[in-house]
């Protein structure tokens, strides 16, 4: 197989589309030398109740930090992704839904989402939601997961999605933090032919004490399995929903006004509820699904992201529909019941546009690709990835087996904090190379810096940062402000500080390296090494844990923990399967150590200080040139642990 590491925008590609290299040239660098001309056009593109004046005011000095945009304007996100399209499209399908049994089929058009929507947030004002407070969501993917979302944004009530894959305890923490009056839920999800028991965990974290401001949970009846049942606090959809009256005026918000929380994981600490408004994060939601994935009208467009995620609200909700798109949503994975499943997909509802991730393109790779012979594939033009850096060969296979060499791809880069994609290829204008987000999209000016905080100029590689503001930026973390501040806006003074590393070419294209900071990426999904380490020592056999990722064939990054137990207490394989199931009851069983190393001692400075840096080249099988072991108290810990390291691939 010939291996280029350029592929350039076909011709025809570029004549159809809708920004070629000329255009992304031109309006790109309008963005950045009149931002606010840019974006006082651009900002048109979405429904204002009253239109904004003022398109932004932003500083991102650390003493005096603020961020608005568009911030004298009102509008409402559900009307945006709803209303303004019934006239024209009413009628055209909203939302085409796969179950998890591809057997079950469902489609709502856009006048029938609107109707849902109405009456659901009719409902969440029967159940005592007022503007600004706060809905937990843990749903399975369903149209109501959606219907549920769009239906807080038209009360102004503030969603905050927790995954279907996390555990009571994470749920609780989030409730508590977010200050959660709601919650709505399904009885039970279904994945993979397995069911999700999703109102006992709430049930469960609803136990802890300080879960102490929800007020009622709302069930949707998705399977019909038993669960229990709290008279005077739980209450069924289906009755809420037939009471609940179809008119429902979308309350009239500030641009600033709140539009969702999502808790993310940062390197220290709880994980973090990352604030979003709604003017500016509509207007880049929107612009950018038009632009990165070249959106058509009428044409189908399929992400395969959970709504739990950022990309399930941005990629899967507010975006496409803010667009008038026809989405598709699948209850299930796309490898389940086989591999086949997702070119059947593709077929079957004649997908137009298709946005996953590294981690499922990998696992699909590894089953062959005679999993793919009956695959067509006519329908897709536009093929997208996300969450994690997509390694040359996935890249090519997913262009050659999936998109049949001729369909671009765009590797999106972008962060639940930054609200939209920040660095991409544009299908008519960005010539590919494999690996390479490539670069800025309009507004965003990414830039390198060295660890004092030095710019670096021309080819090289740094910490990636962000020099200005962009519509879709995060505005705080959640009851935390300090926290917002110090975590982005303190490392490199006067920069949005990604945590990534990256390096940029002569073609000032960017490839993203990975997490500088301790946070890891497993299957796409994100999470704080710390997090790891205080479920595993709160165990009580634990003395001490030391989390790291390391190189994994399918998930990219695999969990290596270093465990060192309590005095006396025996290491045995029974202990290791507990602790493995013990982090995944704490948080869920996305963070479930891949391999727990017993260690006696962990390398640590005279300080106390743990050197990740050995313990993530041991975990990696790099042991031939660990550094300078010097510093360390102890340096004989460093051959114990190399001696019975358990990756040695
Ligand atoms: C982190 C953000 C963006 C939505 C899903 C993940 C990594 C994301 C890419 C990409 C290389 C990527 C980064 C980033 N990441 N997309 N195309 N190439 N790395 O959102 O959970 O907030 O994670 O995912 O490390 O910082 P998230």
């Amino acid at each position: 197989m010939s291996t280029p590491s350029l592929y350039p925008v076909k011709p025809e590609i570029a004549a159809n589309a809708l920004i070629n290299e000329e255009q992304y040239k031109k309006m790109y660098q309008e963005s950045i030398v009149n931002p606010e001309g840019f974006w006082r056009e651009h900002g048109q593109r979405i429904d204002w109740i009253k239109p904004f004046s003022k398109v932004r005011k932003v500083s991102f000095d650390d003493h005096n930090l603020y961020i608005k945009w568009f911030y004298d304007g009102t509008l409402n996100a559900s009307q945006n992704c709803l209303d303004r399209h019934l006239a024209e499209r009413g009628d055209q399908t909203a939302i085409i839904w796969e179950g998890d049994d591809a057997a079950d089929q469902r489609t709502l058009t856009y006048a029938e989402l609107h109707q849902e929507v109405c009456k659901f947030a009719n409902a969440l004002r029967g159940q005592g939601v007022r503007r600004g407070d706060v809905v937990t969501i843990y749903m399975p993917m369903v149209p109501e997961a959606a219907v549920a979302m769009l239906a807080c944004a038209r009360i102004g009530a503030i969603h905050s999605v927790i995954f279907g894959g996390f555990s009571p305890d994470s749920i609780a923490a989030r409730c508590i933090d977010g200050r959660a009056k709601v919650i709505v839920t399904a009885d039970e999800g279904i994945r993979a032919g397995r069911k999700i028991p999703l109102k006992a965990n709430i049930d469960e974290a609803l136990k802890n004490p300080d879960v102490n401001t929800v007020e009622k949970v709302i069930v949707l009846q998705r399977t019909g399995g038993d669960i229990h049942w709290e008279d005077n606090r739980d209450v069924w959809w289906h009755d809420t929903m037939k009471v609940a009256s179809e008119h429902c005026v979308a309350a009239e918000m500030k641009a600033e006004d709140p539009l969702f929380l999502l808790y993310t994981s940062g390197s220290t600490g709880n994980p973090k509820g990352v604030l979003h408004t709604t003017g500016g994060y509509m207007v880049y939601a929107s612009m950018t699904h038009e632009y990165v994935f070249d959106y058509k009208p009428g044409e189908i467009y399929w992400c395969t992201a959970d709504v739990g995620w950022i990309t399930g609200h941005s990629y899967m909700v507010y975006g496409p529909l803010a667009n008038g798109a026809t989405i598709l949503m699948h209850e299930g994975v796309p490898n389940y019941p086989s591999p086949a499943r997702l070119g059947e997909m593709v077929d079957r509802h004649k997908v137009n546009i298709l946005y996953t991730a590294p981690t499922l393109i990998r696992a699909l790779m590894a089953e062959g690709e005679e999993q793919f012979d009956g695959f067509d594939g006519s329908s897709l033009r536009i093929m997208g990835s996300v969450g994690e850096p997509i390694n040359p060969e996935a890249w090519r296979w997913y262009n050659d087996v999936i998109g049949k060499d001729t369909c671009p791809i765009v590797d999106t880069w972008w962060q639940t904090e930054t609200g939209g994609i920040l660095i991409t290829p544009l299908p008519g204008a960005t010539d590919a190379k494999p690996g390479s987000a490539t670069r800025p999209f309009f507004g965003v000016q990414p830039a390198l810096v060295d660890n004092l905080g030095n710019l670096i100029e021309g080819a090289g590689e740094g910490n990636l940062v962000i020099l200005d503001s962009w519509p879709g930026q995060m505005r705080t973390v959640f009851n935390d402000h300090d926290r917002f501040v110090l975590t982005y806006f303190k490392t490199f003074r006067g920069m949005y500080f990604t945590g990534d590393g990256a390096k940029r070419d002569e073609d000032g294209y960017y490839w993203i390296t990975g997490r500088v900071d301790d946070v890891i990426n497993v299957s796409g999904h994100r999470l704080g090494t710390a997090e790891i380490e205080s479920a595993l020592v709160a165990h009580h056999d634990v003395a001490e844990a030391a989390v790291v990722g390391y190189p994994h064939d399918i998930k990219g990054q695999g969990i290596y923990a270093y465990v060192t137990l309590n005095h006396g207490i025996e290491e045995t394989e029974e202990l290791r399967q507990e602790m493995r199931q013990w982090v995944r009851k704490e948080i869920g069983a996305l963070a479930t150590p891949d391999l727990i190393q017993w260690a006696s001692g962990l390398p640590k400075t005279r300080s106390g200080k743990i050197m990740r840096r050995f313990l993530r080249k041991i975990a990696a099988n790099e042991v031939t040139n660990l550094g300078d072991a010097t510093t360390l108290a102890d340096p004989s810990v460093i051959d114990v642990l190399i001696e019975s390291r358990l990756n040695k691939s």
